[in-house]
């Protein structure tokens, strides 16, 4: 059994929650990713690493099926039953130079050990963090204590810059071209932004965390092709050369699980 330590909403329907769980923590590398179990009937679900501090790793996650929201109903105190990890190559942290991290909405939560390990590595850390709205824009703080420079964007306008994080990404690849970019956030986000890059052959990473299912190699449906190669996000992965990869194929998979997740919402709710 594993105990939560802490947890906390920190935008609608995002939630943070910190599980002592020492043979993760201890091994956990940015980028990589764990497995939990609740209880003896729940799915395995993925959750990406966001953050270790000691025996505690953290996860931030959107409640989008009914497991997550079994999950985010857990206080301090409970405990999950299976918690596997770390899992998943790490992020390719050396020293580049100059790197932009892009996050999106609830990718957001990836960013911060990257950036940390990236800043130990020697470089300086340029983020972009960017949100429907001011409200759904989660680790600013976090972030800004991080990076080196951080420009927020949201959608509407109601904070930072209106508009997406493409847009400032753009100026500075035209004004002060980076070594490499990460992009993580919704699949079409990171096609989107990381498009951006491609003209100027800069080195682009995605994390394809949201296409996992079981995390385990075993079920299949991480799937994806790049380089016209096919791929498995959860152990080949989860990042990639954001220009290798097929999205449009990613996005049609991902439709096929948004049905799935409905019909377990309405068995759990019916
Ligand atoms: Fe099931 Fe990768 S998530 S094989």
């Amino acid at each position: 059994m594993y105990t939560i330590t802490a947890a906390s909403a920190l935008a609608e329907n995002v939630y943070e929650a910190w599980i002592s769980a020492p043979h993760v923590s201890r091994h956990a590398e940015a980028g990589q990713f764990l497995v939990l179990r609740i209880d003896e009937t729940g799915e395995r679900i993925p959750l990406t690493i966001s953050g270790v501090d000691g025996d505690l790793v953290r996860i931030i996650f959107m409640t989008v099926g009914t497991t997550t929201r079994k999950l985010a109903a857990l206080k301090k105190g409970d405990t999950i039953l299976d918690v596997v990890g770390p899992l998943g190559q790490p992020t390719e942290v050396k020293r580049y130079g100059t790197c932009v991290l892009v996050g999106g909405g609830v990718g957001i939560a990836c960013l911060p050990i990257i950036a940390k390990a990236l800043k130990t590595a020697g470089n300086t850390v340029i983020g972009i963090i960017g949100a429907r709205n001011k409200d759904l824009l989660i680790l600013e703080d976090e972030m800004q204590s991080v990076c080196d420079e951080l420009i927020i964007t949201t959608d509407d306008g109601s904070y930072g810059i209106k508009g997406f994080a493409a847009g400032p990404l753009k100026e500075i690849c035209e004004t002060r071209p980076p070594d490499a970019v990460w992009v993580i956030g919704p699949a079409i986000m990171m096609k989107v932004t990381s498009g951006v890059t491609k003209p100027f052959g800069i080195r682009t990473f995605v994390s394809l965390n949201p296409i996992m299912v079981d995390g385990t190699g075993m079920c299949g449906s991480c799937r994806v092709v790049v380089g016209g190669e096919t791929r498995f996000a959860c152990v080949d992965g989860p990042e990639f050369d954001a220009h290798e990869v097929n999205f449009d194929l990613l996005m049609s998979r991902q439709r096929f699980y948004t049905d799935e997740e409905k019909e377990s919402a309405a068995h759990h709710t019916g």
